[in-house]
Parts: structure tokens; sequence; C-alpha cells
């Protein structure tokens, strides 16, 4: 956020404050920036006289004297810290390489959810490195997005433990999700995304709580706490099903996000794998 705008908003808090009996509400990174405003506050006149112009003349006060705050690379540290530590699922901790706790860019207008870091992003430590990442990758670029444009995350920051001797992934369990699910809510308070996209119904379940086929789920728009959420097939599912048909259905809900953020589609975007 800008600093006019920060300082407007402050200011508007403050109105709803003094005019409301309801509190005013705001999210976690917003929070994190007006911690410094109790110091402004007590160093603006608690009534302005007249001649100050009210509320507006203290917004441009508070404008010149806000502190620095921290950005939305900072505010995710400490949870990045956090996860790197977590031993609440004790055999997740025993069995992990690593956690993999997100990537890509913290000022993101997009973000990608997907289910759980399998071998390859348990080894690297970033999620979507595998085959199925790598054709996100190719996704993205279709869309005109480099990963670093996007931030990406799962529901889970472990690989789920397989077998001695087995071969390929599980699927997170409800449990595994719920423990998980609070460190992926952090991160979308603080990065503020203006579209979020759920690979795959798991990722639907860990995020919403919601189960259901992804016939039903897919291709419309769904909502995470005032976020508009599309639901799309995860990228393991094109892989597994290479019909230009189910690859146009995740297009065309790509299509659907493009045009929610505003970015330019060309003629040439609009007619891929029809
Ligand atoms: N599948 C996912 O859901 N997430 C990853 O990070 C990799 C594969």
């Amino acid at each position: 956020m800008t600093q006019p705008a920060l300082d407007l908003v402050i200011a508007a808090l403050e109105k709803i404050r003094e005019s409301s009996d309801r509190a005013p509400r705001a999210s976690r990174s917003l929070l994190a920036q007006l911690q410094t405003a109790p110091r402004v506050a007590a160093s603006l006149p608690a009534t302005p006289k007249s001649h100050e112009g009210g509320w507006e003349a203290r917004a441009s006060s508070a404008r010149r004297r806000l502190q620095p705050t921290p950005n939305k690379a900072e505010l995710l540290e400490p949870v990045r810290e956090r996860v790197r530590a977590c031993t609440k699922c004790a055999h997740l901790a025993c069995s992990r390489t690593q956690t993999v706790f997100g990537v890509g860019n913290p000022d993101a207008d997009l973000m990608f959810i997907g289910e759980a870091p399998g071998i390859d992003e348990d080894k690297q430590g970033e999620p979507f490195v595998g085959r199925a990442g790598q054709l996100l990758t190719k996704i993205l670029k279709a869309m005109n997005f480099a990963r670093d444009d996007v931030y990406i995350a799962n529901i889970l920051k472990c690989r789920p433990d397989t077998a001695p001797g087995s071969f390929g992934n599980r699927a997170p369990t409800p449990t595994e999700m719920q423990t998980c699910r609070p460190y992926l809510v952090e991160q979308i308070e603080i990065i503020e995304p203006k579209v979020l996209v759920a690979l795959g119904a798991v990722a639907v379940e860990g995020l919403l709580g919601m189960r259901g086929t992804m016939r039903e789920l897919r291709g419309r728009w769904h909502a995470y706490n005032g976020i508009p959420l599309m639901i799309t097939y995860h990228p393991a599912y094109l892989l597994r099903n290479q019909a230009p048909s189910e690859k146009r259905k995740v297009w065309e809900d790509m299509l659907q996000v493009l045009e929610r953020l505003e970015r330019p589609i060309t003629e040439r975007q609009r007619n891929y794998f029809l």
C-alpha cells in the first residue's frame, strides 16, 4: 500500500471508530503497517482545531510522520521460520527432507494453491518443480506470467510420507490439512492477492473445507475470505489426461482469471486448444 493510501486508511478507521459502535476491521498486513499509528496518533492533537481541517489534516500530518513499515516479504519471513521448525505432524516432520513454504512474488496479484509437495519439491524445497510444476510454469507462460510474477504455495508444507519402497505420492489426510492450513491462511492474509486459483479438489478441500467433484467445482468463481477464487484441474490431472478438451477447460479457467485481473488477452491466447 502506498503511503498516502495508508494515511487515508488510518484517517478513515479513526473516523469510523469515533462515529460508530462497531470496531473497524483490517487485514493482518494492514495491521502490521498500522503498528506505527499509535506513535503518530500520540503526537497529533486529539481534537484538531477547526483551521487545521479535521481528519484530512491529521492524515496529511500522519503522512509526514509515519515510520517505514515491514513489507510483505518481511512479514512472510517469521511465518516461513515457524513452518521450517514445525513438528505438529510428527510423522511428516520425521519423513520430510525439508519444508516447502512457497515461492514467488509476495506482492503478487495472483496466487496459486496446490495440494502438497511431491518428491521433487521435497528435495528442492520449492513448490511445483516436478512434472506437474513444469506444466504449471507453461500455463503461466501462456498467461504471460513468469513464476516470479505470481505466488505459489500448497495446503501442506511437508511431503505426505509414503511407506518405504512405495512409489508415487499420497493425498494429504483431512487432519494433516487442518493442521497445516493456518500457515496458508497467514500467507494469503499477508500477500492479499486479487485472485486465488485452487488446483484440484484436494486444494479446495484444504482451503474451503468443502468436498466436491471437479466437474461441479471448476470453471466458475468461488470466494475465499472475500477474495475471488477460481477452481481448476490440478496440472497432474492434465498429465494423466492429455485430451485437448481437458486442456481447453483449464485454459478457459485461466482466461477468466486474466479477465478478472484486467490483463490484456490476445486473439491467439483466446484460441489456444480450440
Ligand atoms: N503437486 C502439488 O500439489 N504441489 C506441488 O508442490 C507439487 C505437486
